[in-house]
């Protein structure tokens, strides 16, 4: 009884299904529940617990490298059915909320749609996007719903939040400020639970550097390898630039890493090896060239081996020999104190569909309407879904350095002092990107110094 006692003394109330197993946790674990808010169900006790056993801190003293992987634990997403989705999107609605109620406010912040329709005055409430259309008269019309029911919301075309409501998704969650009138709140301003803002990029101690790759799409007859080897060969402070390349000593790949089989029709007349296996035996052999002074870190992305829904597991451990650190998709790793958030990006093919403002060419762009609804794939039923108890795909953690790759297009910004990577490709354009007029940006890698935090391209097009 001594785990529940000390979770009582702390004001929190324990889930009568979730006390056998909080008994059975160690201390460690207990730290992760303190942050409950309020209610300890038995799905916070299996994360507190998966959390406590995947906080690796590892570090190697000959040179003092020095990480920190959190991945989602696998068993924490379930069969699609009805109530996986319930209790998935209930959960994404409390995680949000509870960074909306983090944005100051100048009116009362309302706990449910119920309050707020007996109230004058202005007002904030929280809810989730179900709709978002034009009306005749040319005002936008939101329906938003919250753990009460429904709220119809009007952005007029005079209103200064009219602009920000052509950008809202279905299924975000965001806060609205405004005034009720006969049943509808007119919206003054939109908010969205964003990151906060730092003043500079974080840095590091270390002179050390971390270099970013992502869809290099082996076994494909478009992955360039030639371009591929003289970056292994870089690596290996062969040629110019040896000094940055000495520096190296952490490399994050966003997935893709193989081409995969099956993954769209025809494929298999664009691969030249045609067995996934043998792609991520030729991947893992490429892997082996990387000197053993360099940590490597790997994530899934869509053409990987794994389920293509979201959030996506590790890469099995027998497709390597050499050291590789496996995250998840996405998955989180502290290098030297800068916190990773890793991501292989195939959302942003749906933001790309909503948003005008975004396209293939500044993939950006799309990173930062992410970032700022604090969630990796906003809109349902674009990109395929695990449900679970818990949204793993809520940015719930405030990132220092964000990688993401999937659109074959670098970019590089600073979005409120967090760095937004996305790190291209070793693809050539392929025939599918030719015809909807993508042009990637191939064998461009991006560099990031901890010390200084300047990023740097290192290209190796011949
Ligand atoms: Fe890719
Ligand atoms: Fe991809």
């Amino acid at each position: 009884m001594i785990n529940i006692e000390l979770l009582v003394s702390k004001g929190l109330r324990i889930q009568e299904d979730a006390q056998d197993l909080l008994e059975k946790c160690d201390s460690g674990s207990l730290k992760f529940l303190l942050m409950s808010d309020g209610f300890v169900t038995l799905a916070d006790v299996e994360r507190a617990i998966s959390l406590q056993k995947q906080e690796l801190i590892q570090k190697p003293l000959e040179n003092k490298r020095t990480f920190r992987i959190t991945n989602w634990e696998p068993s924490s997403t379930k069969k699609g059915k009805v109530d996986s989705f319930l209790s998935y999107f209930r959960n994404r609605y409390k995680k949000l909320k509870r960074l909306l109620r983090q944005r100051i406010s100048d009116f009362p912040v309302l706990d449910s749609f119920d309050k707020a329709k007996n109230l004058g005055g202005k007002l904030r409430v929280i809810g989730m996007v179900t709709e978002c259309k034009a009306t005749r008269n040319g005002n936008m019309l939101i329906t938003l719903e919250d753990e009460s029911g429904e709220l119809l919301v009007v952005v007029s075309k005079d209103s200064k939040a009219f602009e920000k409501s052509k950008h809202v998704l279905h299924d975000e969650v965001l806060a609205i400020d405004g005034r009720m009138s006969n049943g509808f709140l007119m919206a003054s301003e939109l908010v969205y639970p964003d990151l906060p803002i730092k003043q500079e990029v974080k840095t590091s101690e270390e002179d050390a550097a971390i270099m970013y790759l992502s869809d290099l799409h082996v076994g494909s007859r478009f992955f360039m390898e030639r371009e591929f080897r003289s970056m292994l060969a870089w690596l290996n402070c062969r040629g110019e630039g040896k000094e940055l390349a000495e520096k190296i000593r952490y490399i994050i790949i966003a997935g893709d890493v193989v081409d995969g089989v099956g993954i769209y029709p025809k494929q298999e007349t664009e691969l030249v090896i045609t067995d996934v296996f043998k792609q991520y035996s030729f991947f893992d052999e490429l892997m082996c060239e990387i000197p053993d002074r360099i940590e490597i870190f790997v994530a899934p992305g869509n053409h990987d081996a794994v389920r293509r829904a979201e959030p996506q597991p590790m890469l099995p451990e027998e497709f390597f020999t050499r050291r590789m650190h496996r995250l998840t998709n996405p998955g989180w790793v502290e290098i030297e104190g800068l916190k990773h958030l890793v991501y292989h990006g195939t959302s942003m093919d749906s933001i790309i569909a909503s948003l005008e403002h975004c396209d293939y060419v500044h993939p950006d762009k799309t990173m930062i309407e992410l970032l700022k609804r604090r969630h990796l794939s906003p809109i349902y039923g674009e990109n395929l879904i695990a449900p679970g108890d818990e949204d793993h795909l809520v940015i719930d953690n405030e990132p220092d350095i964000v990688h993401m790759g999937h659109l074959h297009k670098n970019a590089y910004s600073i979005y409120r002092g967090v760095v937004l990577l996305n790190s291209g490709t070793f693809q050539e354009q392929t025939e599918f990107q030719l015809r909807m007029g993508h042009v990637p940006s191939p064998c461009l890698v991006p560099v990031f110094e901890c010390k200084t935090g300047k990023v740097q391209h290192v290209h190796f097009h011949k």
